[in-house]
């Protein structure tokens, strides 16, 4: 997520059409908090590596992240993301409604767990924030990736946003379920990837 990310989209061509088309729908509803490029090539390498796997999503948005994974998932490949705002959930539907293996639910995140365990997991709208968060042992098939985005660079351990430690990214680095390391995907943007033990 960034609250910039839809705009970084700007003057952007070349990109893969699904992905265009819901950067269009996220610029007709004024929604700001899409996946940036960066962040949507890594979902995109991370969806080709599941193979023919389940791959699930908290906060669709208007399904840019989604996009980006359908782009390099495999034929076989499952992915379902849910989205509690209704117009955008819609709005991704419109998007990848000619893609068999995407399901868009709308609901509250938790509805998610009944399709899991997952093989890649992104948690961008519900379960890394607050509580309850997704357990990693119910949510994730072993060996299974778990993506975080929306982090800044810090140096200092334990890791700090805004003068204070920065609990919820040390949950995930440090959980004890997870094999967790961060990746800075633009200069002012982190990422955590973890996989489950
Ligand atoms: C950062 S944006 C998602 C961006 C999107 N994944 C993308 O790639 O463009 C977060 C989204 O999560 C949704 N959201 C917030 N809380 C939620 C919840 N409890 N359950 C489901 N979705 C939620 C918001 O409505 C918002 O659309």
């Amino acid at each position: 997520m960034s609250t910039d990310g839809t705009a970084s989209y700007r003057g952007i061509t070349n990109l893969p059409p699904r992905v265009a088309a819901a950067v269009e729908q996220a610029r007709a509803l004024g929604f700001e908090n899409s996946s940036r490029p960066a962040h949507g090539r890594l979902l995109a390498t991370l969806a080709g590596g599941v193979g023919a796997g389940a791959i699930g999503e908290t906060g669709t948005g208007c399904g840019v992240g989604l996009a980006w994974m359908t782009t390099a998932a495999a034929p076989g490949a499952c992915l379902v993301s849910v989205e509690a705002h209704a117009r955008r959930a819609e709005a991704a539907r419109e998007v990848l409604a000619d893609d068999p293996r995407v399901t868009i639910l709308t609901g509250d995140w938790s509805e998610l767990a009944g399709h899991g365990p997952f093989d890649l997991l992104v948690l961008d709208g519900g379960g890394k924030r607050g509580e309850p968060k997704a357990d990693p042992e119910a949510w994730l098939r072993p060996g299974g990736v778990l993506v975080l985005d929306d982090f800044t660079p810090s140096t200092e351990w334990p890791r700090r946003y805004a003068g204070a430690v920065d609990k919820t990214r040390m949950h995930w680095l440090t959980h004890p379920s997870l094999l967790a390391a961060e990746i800075r995907t633009d200069p002012d943007a982190v990422c955590v990837l973890a996989v489950r033990r």
